[in-house]
């Protein structure tokens, strides 16, 4: 039987993300009772870091021994790819000793090929072209503190990286817009844009004008990790994209600001904006937790009836 993954976020139905914010509430309000829900006893997470981390790792761990299981943390340089064994063979190894991976990688295309060879359901952590658990937390946070995501403008401004190209995903799914607004050189790929229209995606040369009634704000870092040699030529061209107060006043009053998070303040957000009211960066994050367990329990387990 082909197991089900998550590699991007339009491999779930709006059924399927409708059922995992079910039981990502359901699961947050046990553990905030201190309640001990233990389904994957005897259960095993392999994950598979080829790039730094600090939240993906600790809620992903956490999460895994929360719900009873283990979870084997494996950097790339502590493991054979790092002396030339191929992916297809890492995957056909650990997916006969463990019940599901997760995989932080570089191209998508390293994260299909693993999933190809994989007898377990694997996980994308984040990969140079999405990254679909963060916006799972996002879209989650965002409901939480404002309800139904359907409808309403989310702003991006900054890199068309793979939180960018992740959040367009839901925005058809859910059927909410996009503003994004990035500078010359760095809008979202065409290839990628043509898939969607415009009633989910519309882009601004100008940041300001991108967040004008926009009911949620979110940025990123101007250099994404695989990047970091173009770091100094990007710090110059988004010198003009900082979230700042400005912008701010602009979107909608309640609007909110997130951010995946590692964030560098006075770059890609001015320090009054992600320290501010408007910031749920902290919910945000913590909420990585709680719809990863979720997920975990849906792969490995299926549906709950409740
Ligand atoms: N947002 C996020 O994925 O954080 P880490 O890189 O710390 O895992
Ligand atoms: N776009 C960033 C997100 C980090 C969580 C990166 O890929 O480095």
């Amino acid at each position: 039987m082909v197991p089900k993954h998550f590699l991007q976020f339009s491999d779930f139905s709006r059924d399927e993300l409708d059922y995992l914010f079910d039981r990502t509430r359901w699961i947050k309000e046990r553990f905030k009772r201190y309640e001990i829900y233990q389904p994957l006893r005897d259960r095993t997470l392999a994950m598979v870091f080829e790039k730094a981390s600090t939240r993906t790792r600790v809620s992903f761990e956490a999460g895994m021994n929360q719900l009873g299981g283990i979870a084997i943390n494996l950097n790339r340089g502590d493991t054979q790819l790092s002396r030339g064994e191929p992916i297809e063979d890492l995957a056909r190894v650990i997916s006969r000793m463990v019940d599901v991976v997760m995989i932080r990688t570089f191209e998508q295309a390293i994260i299909e090929r693993f999933a190809a060879h994989s007898r377990v359901p694997v996980i994308n952590g984040l990969t140079n072209e999405y990254h679909p658990c963060q916006i799972l937390a996002d879209v989650y946070t965002y409901v939480e503190h404002r309800g139904s995501i359907v409808g309403k403008t989310v702003a991006w401004i900054g890199d068309s990286n793979n939180m960018c190209r992740t959040w367009l995903q839901a925005a058809t799914i859910f059927d909410f817009k996009v503003h994004v607004s990035a500078p010359p050189g760095y809008d979202v790929d065409p290839a990628f844009a043509a898939g969607y229209d415009a009633r989910h995606l519309e882009s601004f040369a100008d940041p300001v004008t991108a967040c004008r009634g926009a009911d949620l704000v979110t940025t990123d870092v101007w250099t994404s990790m695989g990047f970091e040699a173009e770091n100094e030529k990007r710090a110059r061209a988004f010198a003009g994209w900082m979230v700042d107060a400005r912008m701010m006043h602009g979107a909608k009053p309640d609007a909110l600001f997130m951010h995946c998070l590692p964030a560098h303040r006075g770059e890609e957000v001015a320090a009054d904006v992600i320290d501010g009211p408007q910031s749920v960066v902290w919910d945000e994050a913590e909420n990585r937790l709680h719809a990863q367990k979720a997920l975990l329990e849906y792969l490995v387990c299926g549906r709950i009836k409740s």
